[in-house]
């Protein structure tokens, strides 16, 4: 059973980040440079299975690109509401230097119009925005990994409800049911 659940988690991972799912919105939180914790919404990108990973795309001056540089420990929630499933994940983010890879992703993001813009995100509104510079987008795009480590599964649609831990362990994962 244990590898049941995981299987089906590793597909709705899958699924979120190729047909757009409960799963594809996020809540990703990080630890502020003034100590408390910052919780946000993004889209996951991309999933890889082996070593499982989680990419998302973000602006370079984001205040969450800092905050992984200093702690990169985070934490994902994700909620599909058809499903009645959630989906926490605990990890270890970094940014993604290789160019290649970076230029990969880019190729496949839609609208790159988020990072035509050279004013720097949470920064006062200066009253308009002249500064489109769609020629140095890609220099303020960020591609950002999470390793899987920790996940936390919820499925509110059996009953009695399920909840499911597991944890890497090397390059396996384990996991256990606990009381929901
Ligand atoms: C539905 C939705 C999806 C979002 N997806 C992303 C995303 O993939 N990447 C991103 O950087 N910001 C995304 N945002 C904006 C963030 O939630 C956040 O406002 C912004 O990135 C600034 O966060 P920060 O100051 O903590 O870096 C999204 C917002 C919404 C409402």
């Amino acid at each position: 059973m244990t590898d049941e659940i995981l299987q089906r988690i590793w597909q709705a991972l899958d699924e979120a980040t190729t047909q757009g799912t409960g799963f594809t919105r996020g809540f990703l939180g990080t630890l502020g440079n003034q100590g408390g914790p910052r919780i946000r919404a993004v889209i996951l990108r991309r999933f890889e299975r082996s070593p499982a990973r989680i990419f998302f795309a973000t602006h370079a001056r984001a205040a969450k690109v800092a905050e992984i540089r200093q702690n990169p420990q985070v934490a994902l929630t994700l909620h599909d509401n058809d499903r009645s499933v959630q989906l926490r994940i605990e990890g270890t983010a970094s940014a993604v230097h290789d160019d290649a890879e970076r230029q990969r992703a880019w190729k496949a993001l839609a609208d790159h119009s988020l990072y035509a813009s050279t004013l720097v995100p949470g920064e006062i509104w200066p009253g308009s925005d002249e500064s489109r510079d769609l020629a140095t987008a890609f220099c303020r795009f960020a591609w950002t990994r999470i390793e899987l480590e920790r996940l936390d599964w919820l499925d509110l649609a059996v009953d009695p409800h399920q909840r499911w831990q597991f944890w890497r362990d090397a390059d396996s994962w384990r996991g256990q049911r606990i009381v929901p």
